[in-house]
């Protein structure tokens, strides 16, 4: 069954060589062909193919479905009273992470799997197509090995990260705890994930550990990603480039060094808008990547501590208003950006033979997703070609 949706007032390919040729490939008055759960035509509405079913669209915005490359899902309990304490004046440093490795600890399947069902089901509404997520909230063997398994029914695009921060039974014995990351609970927890990661910053852990963790992760057939320079500079970026990571996500303290190193490199900057909203922390000057040519993705890194959102529409929205993105380096780093970050080419294009993930805005434009913040203007959800929200 074919479905050709037509009265597309604007759709934002991401294909350069479509439309008007920017980055964002965009085309106006167009028709999207979706064959099965691809793509199977894209191109101006009078030059669409017939189809078994047409859907108008009416004049709105179309662009591909966001792609949420950085998240922290598999949790439990709540932090509102930190993230209250924050907005009267102390600092963010970490420290409550521990808060929720005891409450998730002591949560049930059940428990956990009804938080991750209720926040993948809010980033599907948002316009989230694809989401990534992480362990970090058990570090022991078996709670970070069920957090992964947990967070595997609902996404391929799963990260072990026990190398989160040293929990507080190891606090005299750190080495232990490094060891036993990158030895048994690397292997109890390799087969449930794709991705490594170590949050390589003040507080939690420092660039040798960080390499020791990676390369034993890498040894054992994942890919790395890390968390660098959210609290202070880090040695952690140039980490990343070294390594060839997929991502460095946060860069807040990115040095010019780093921006430098990441130019010339293949690693993804990601930037994370929630955080330092929800932190209080200073903004990351994103001109500063872009404009040295760094690949940057936006991601929500919703987590119940730093950044307790779904919403890329409210991360694209702080990008522009804050951080210095224009509203097409925002929505190409939010779709395309997350792609690249999550090394996938399946996605965050609407080209032919692509997966059939895109969304609908109640707008004329994707300025809109900026221009209009807190506004709910993410309509129609399709992933693989089946409506979803
Ligand atoms: O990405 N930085 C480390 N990890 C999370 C925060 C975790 C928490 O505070 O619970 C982050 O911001
Ligand atoms: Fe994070």
């Amino acid at each position: 069954m074919s479905t050709l949706y037509t009265g597309i007032g604007e759709l934002v390919t991401n294909d350069p060589g479509a439309g008007d040729g920017s980055a964002l490939g965009v085309i106006a008055d167009a028709a999207l062909l979706v064959d099965g759960g691809t793509i199977g035509w894209v191109g101006p509405k009078a030059e669409a193919p017939e189809a078994d079913r047409r859907v108008d669209w009416a004049g709105a915005s179309v662009l591909p479905g966001f792609v949420d490359s950085h998240a922290h899902l598999v949790f439990a309990g709540d932090r509102a009273a930190e993230f209250a304490a924050r907005m009267s004046g102390l600092p963010y440093d970490g420290g409550g992470i521990a808060t929720t490795v005891a409450a998730t600890r002591g949560a049930s399947d059940d428990t956990l799997s009804a938080t991750l069902g209720r926040l993948a089901s809010e980033l599907h509404r948002g316009g989230v197509t694809t989401f990534e997520t992480k362990s970090g909230y058990g570090l022991t063997t078996a709670d970070e090995r069920r957090s992964l398994e947990l967070g595997r029914r609902f996404t391929s695009e799963t990260t072990f990260l026990g190398a989160h921060v040293v929990p507080p039974e190891y606090r005299s014995d750190r080495d232990a705890y490094v060891r036993l990351v990158a030895g048994d609970m690397l292997a109890a927890c390799r087969e449930y994930a794709r991705w490594i990661d170590v949050f390589c910053d003040r507080g939690a852990f420092d660039v040798d550990e960080a390499r020791f963790i990676l390369e034993a992760g890498i040894g054992s057939g994942l890919t790395p990603r890390l968390h660098a320079a959210q609290l202070g500079p880090s040695a952690g970026i140039q980490l990343a480039v070294d390594l060839g990571a997929a991502s460095v996500d946060h860069c807040t303290y990115a040095t010019d060094a780093d921006v430098e190193a990441l130019a010339a490199g293949s690693t993804v900057a990601t930037l994370l808008p929630g955080a330092e909203f929800s932190t209080r922390a200073r903004w990351p000057d994103a001109r500063r990547f872009l404009d040295a040519g760094v690949t940057v993705a936006l991601a929500t890194d919703c987590n119940p501590g730093s950044s307790y959102t779904t919403s890329m529409a409210f991360c694209i929205a702080v990008a522009v208003r804050d951080m210095g993105f224009t509203p097409a380096e925002a929505v190409w780093a939010a779709t395309a950006g997350g792609a690249a970050a999550l090394r996938r080419d399946d996605i965050g294009v609407l080209a032919v033979g692509r997966r059939a993930d895109f969304i609908r805005l109640e707008a004329p434009s994707y300025v809109h997703l900026a221009y209009r913040p807190g506004v709910p203007i993410v309509g129609d959800v399709v992933i693989g070609g089946t409506v979803v929200s």
